[in-house]
């Protein structure tokens, strides 16, 4: 069995004989793109020319005839995106590409290359295309207030296939979550918590699946499990006191879905089965209620034995009833499932009371696995999640507000040494867990932390001499993975894990130095757009499974930042061109409904998260002291109008890009007339955010740029003794600006403090992932997550960009900038980016005034090589290959 996904085709062609993968994979376009890069160990290889063929066969792909489209030998260097131009692609259609190259390299030797064949599907494109309905069953034990409890439902049909099968494929989409089962055997057991999630109102999500090998001639059977996910509220029922947002919650309804399994036979007709009523329904099942929240229960006495078999006895279940379908639009889903990319084991057990108490070393995002001993009939097993213990190595479970993130499993018979299980439809954040109810003295064997997210390819990797900012690295690392859910979330573990845009409007950029977020991203700006209201609002969260449009331009501002991100890192503009009309229309709302004189005045949150129990800020609510709100939104307003103004130059909107370049000089205008002191170049009450803003967006008066970063140094040095003093908006050009101007000194010293607040702080006091707050430690438990990202800042971006020094001069490093910033105070650092042109290192030590470096350009691409010098740098153009200097 295959799965079937991804839009991105990435192709090594090499001029040696290594191969690449077959895969298969769907498409939700019938126009793709093709891109690749090339792995060389040559110096100087560029490609001279390409031609690419698409055939309908595997075997005219091989023969390098392209059926369907051959692009002929085009003499160019690009390898990214390159648009289809054949005949035109439907449903279901079977598609085979090559790529075929040459390529110069050295000096002025050739060489020609091809790449292996790959393959995709053109996934269902047409709402014509279903014959299935949604199909449920609303029951009346489904708890629909405040927690909410709706017990897993199972769906199942039996079917006989008279023919020898060649080929089938399964379209399903389970709303909220999903598994399925062919013939006893589960479909694409690996993947987790699917579909993806989106605002149900405005798309649903399907997946593709290749299941010819778990079909057989003769009788068959599908079930499916269903749990409402986020398509049932998982709080809801606004007579709740203890939920603010219970009012503003999004609830679709109760668990339902949609199936289409196509046939195909060796003498080329047709079966379909699909959901409908004669699918029958039950909610006497095992999995007694799941919710991500507050965890799964799972009862071994509802356990329904074979039903995934024919010849199940399902008397006694229910007629599966056609229901609503939700109203969005069935779309095929492009980014990867969830997916287990790292196990753990407790690094610590030990009894607490009647409890036994598991360390997994780590703050860690997925579930338990566990694989017990002697358990006895009416034992139940409960597992309870926490972050933090309190000294007497009790829970504490107080940061999780209102989330049980409990789960607990009921035994019916003796077990002996085979009890093990793990819940399906849940997902906790936990370092502890506290388990009640076991027999044996577990050893750590018994257990596995099954850490998930998103499936994508660790890109990057960072370190350097200094073990602070190494520790922090890796904080960074488990916290930004812990938190890809198919949408970016605030945190793992308490009741809100939502996809708050302003925790990643510059976190994104840094976070796609390690991880392949493309896919990710591209699907959370659609989220954003089908989140857009009538008149032009854009939710704080995407999508808007809380409908806070509180109108800020800092948090929904990452609709356009993370577009940006997407264009100059993986080199793609389609983000930019869908999602354009929809930018600009938010932005117009914006400064139609709160732009005064040229000052934009709405903010919502400031620069929230500041140090408390700072010299300067009492608290960060406190009025007079905080970074005001036109002072942080009306920058930012200048700050995306500047980037629209280059997405309309992209776009080839000529009367967009003077709109949007006289958009910035005019705010720029009126922005330093009213907040700018002209006599000591200060802006506003003197914050460091105050200052950097517009110093990062070149709002400075020419000439005055240094007076202004004088400041923000003064500030930082002597009011906050060499600490950050920011909330998360001014943290996202901290480290940047600091370097840019001079500073990179102070910048590292903020990286390698361990001392309040910075985030070796946080490592220094035990956390293995990042806090939401700067005294994490010590703040009101009510709102302290210990795994949310937003301080990070740009801390990831100049840790790569910087003290790497890997840039990208074109988008998706096309051609590339190897700048490094040997700080005094590092001895060495190493730093790898497997961009989408290709691996790119930067390695450097230094030792006094001698400084070795290394770095790997790859084919294909051209790099403006910044070599530290005595006095400044020494800028070379070099071609591909690894050099040292
Ligand atoms: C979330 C944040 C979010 C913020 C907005 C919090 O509750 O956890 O990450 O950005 O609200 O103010």
């Amino acid at each position: 069995m295959k799965h079937l996904y991804l839009t991105l085709l990435l192709v090594a062609l090499v001029s040696c004989s290594k191969t690449t993968h077959f895969e298969i994979k769907t498409l939700d376009t019938d126009e793709p793109r093709f891109s690749w890069n090339y792995e060389s160990d040559a110096k100087n290889v560029k490609q001279t020319s390409y031609r690419i063929i698409v055939a309908s066969t595997l075997d005219g792909a091989l023969k390098g005839l392209g059926d369907l489209w051959d692009s002929d030998v085009i003499n160019s260097d690009r390898m990214l995106y390159i648009p289809y131009e054949g005949k035109p692609l439907q449903s279901r259609d079977k598609v085979f590409w090559k790529v075929f190259a040459t390529l110069s390299y050295d000096k002025n030797k050739t060489v020609s290359v091809e790449s292996d064949v790959k393959s995709f599907e053109i996934s269902l494109l047409e709402s014509s295309d279903w014959q299935a309905k949604w199909i449920g069953h609303d029951f009346d034990d489904d708890i629909l207030v405040g927690k909410t409890r709706v017990a897993a439902r199972y769906l199942r049909k039996e079917f006989n296939l008279s023919k020898n099968i060649v080929e089938a494929r399964l379209y399903v989409s389970g709303l909220g979550q999903y598994s399925a089962y062919i013939n006893g055997v589960e479909v694409a057991p690996d993947e987790l918590l699917k579909p993806a999630l989106s605002d149900y109102r405005k798309r649903v999500y399907f997946n593709t699946f290749d299941v010819t090998e778990m079909l057989k001639n003769g009788d068959n059977a599908i079930g499916v499990t269903l749990a409402g996910g986020r398509f049932t509220a998982m709080r809801y029922n606004a007579a709740n006191p203890d939920y603010d947002f219970t009012d503003n919650v999004l609830h679709f309804g109760t668990p339902r879905m949609i199936l289409q399994l196509e046939i195909t036979y060796q003498d080329g007709c047709k079966s379909l089965i699909v959901s409908d009523e004669s699918w029958k329904i039950t909610n006497r099942g095992p999995i007694r209620t799941s919710n991500e929240y507050d965890g799964e229960t799972y009862d071994e006495n509802y356990e329904l034995g074979d039903w995934t078999l024919p010849y199940y006895d399902d008397a006694s279940w229910l007629k599966a009833e056609l229901v609503e379908a939700p109203k969005g639009e069935l779309k095929p889903q492009m980014n990867p499932n969830i997916k287990v990319q790292d196990t753990l084991t407790p690094v610590a057990i030990f009894k607490k009371d009647d409890k036994c108490i598991l360390d997994m070393g780590q703050n860690m995002v997925g579930v338990l696995q566990i694989n017990l001993n002697g358990q006895q009939p009416g034992d139940t097993i409960t597992l309870r999640f926490a972050e933090n213990l309190y000294p007497d190595s009790t829970l504490d479970v107080r940061n999780l507000r209102g989330a049980e993130a409990t789960d607990h499993y009921i035994v019916k018979t003796c077990h002996g040494a085979s009890l093990q299980w793990k819940p399906i439809f849940t997902y906790h954040g936990f370092r502890y867990v506290a388990i009640q109810g076991l027999r044996d003295i577990p050893n750590p064997t018994n257990f596995h932390g099954l850490v998930f997210y998103d499936e994508m390819q660790t890109t990057g990797s960072f370190e350097s001499s200094d073990e602070v900012l190494n520790a922090v690295y890796r904080n960074a690392f488990w916290g930004i993975r812990g938190n890809y859910r198919s949408m970016p979330t605030d945190c793992p573990q308490r009741d809100e894990r939502m996809g708050w845009t302003g925790d990643r409007a510059t976190g994104c950029y840094g976070e796609s130095y390690i991880f392949d977020n493309h896919l990710l991203y591209a699907k959370w700006l659609d989220d954003g757009e089908d989140c857009q209201l009538d008149n032009g609002s854009v939710s704080d969260v995407f999508p808007p499974y809380w409908r806070n449009y509180t109108n800020s331009m800092t948090w929904p501002g990452a609709f356009i930042t993370v577009a940006d991100m997407i264009y100059t890192r993986f080199g793609d503009n389609e983000p930019i061109r869908k999602h354009y009309d929809a930018m600009k229309k938010w932005l117009n709302f914006m400064k139609n409904k709160y732009m005064f004189d040229g000052i934009m005045m709405r903010d919502q949150y400031g620069d929230w998260c500041m140090p408390p129990e700072s010299p300067e800020f009492i608290h960060s609510r406190d009025k007079d002291r905080r970074t005001r709100a036109a002072v942080i939104s009306t920058p930012y307003y200048c700050y995306l109008s500047g980037k629209m103004a280059k997405f309309a130059e992209i776009l080839g909107l000529t009367d967009d890009v003077e709109y949007f370049k006289n958009e910035v000089s005019t705010t720029t205008e009126a922005y330093n007339t009213k907040y700018l002191n002209h006599q000591i170049w200060r802006y506003d009450n003197n914050t460091v955010t105050a200052n950097i803003l517009p110093l990062f967006f070149g709002m400075v008066p020419k000439g005055h740029e240094d007076d202004v970063f004088e400041n923000i140094v003064d500030r930082t040095e002597n009011l906050h003794d060499g600490h950050v003093s920011t909330g998360v908006v001014g943290i996202q050009f901290l480290m940047r600006t600091l370097t840019e101007y001079g500073r990179g000194d102070l910048a590292l010293k903020i990286a390698t403090n361990d001392t309040y607040p910075s985030w070796g702080y946080m490592v220094r006091n035990g956390a293995t992932t990042i806090w939401e707050l700067w005294n994490g430690n010590t703040a009101d438990p009510s709102m302290n997550s210990g795994n949310h990202v937003m301080l990070l800042g740009d801390l990831i971006l100049w840790e790569y960009e910087y003290l790497g020094g890997i840039r990208a001069l074109e988008p998706g490093y096309k051609k590339i900038q190897l700048k490094p910033y040997p700080i005094d105070g590092l001895d060495f650092v190493n730093c790898a980016y497997n961009s989408v042109s290709g691996r790119i290192e930067s390695n450097w030590k230094r030792d006094g005034n001698h400084f070795e470096w290394e770095i790997t350009i790859p084919a294909n691409t051209e790099a403006e090589v910044w070599i530290p010098t005595k006095n400044g740098y020494k800028i070379k153009t070099l071609g591909s290959g690894k050099y040292q200097f």
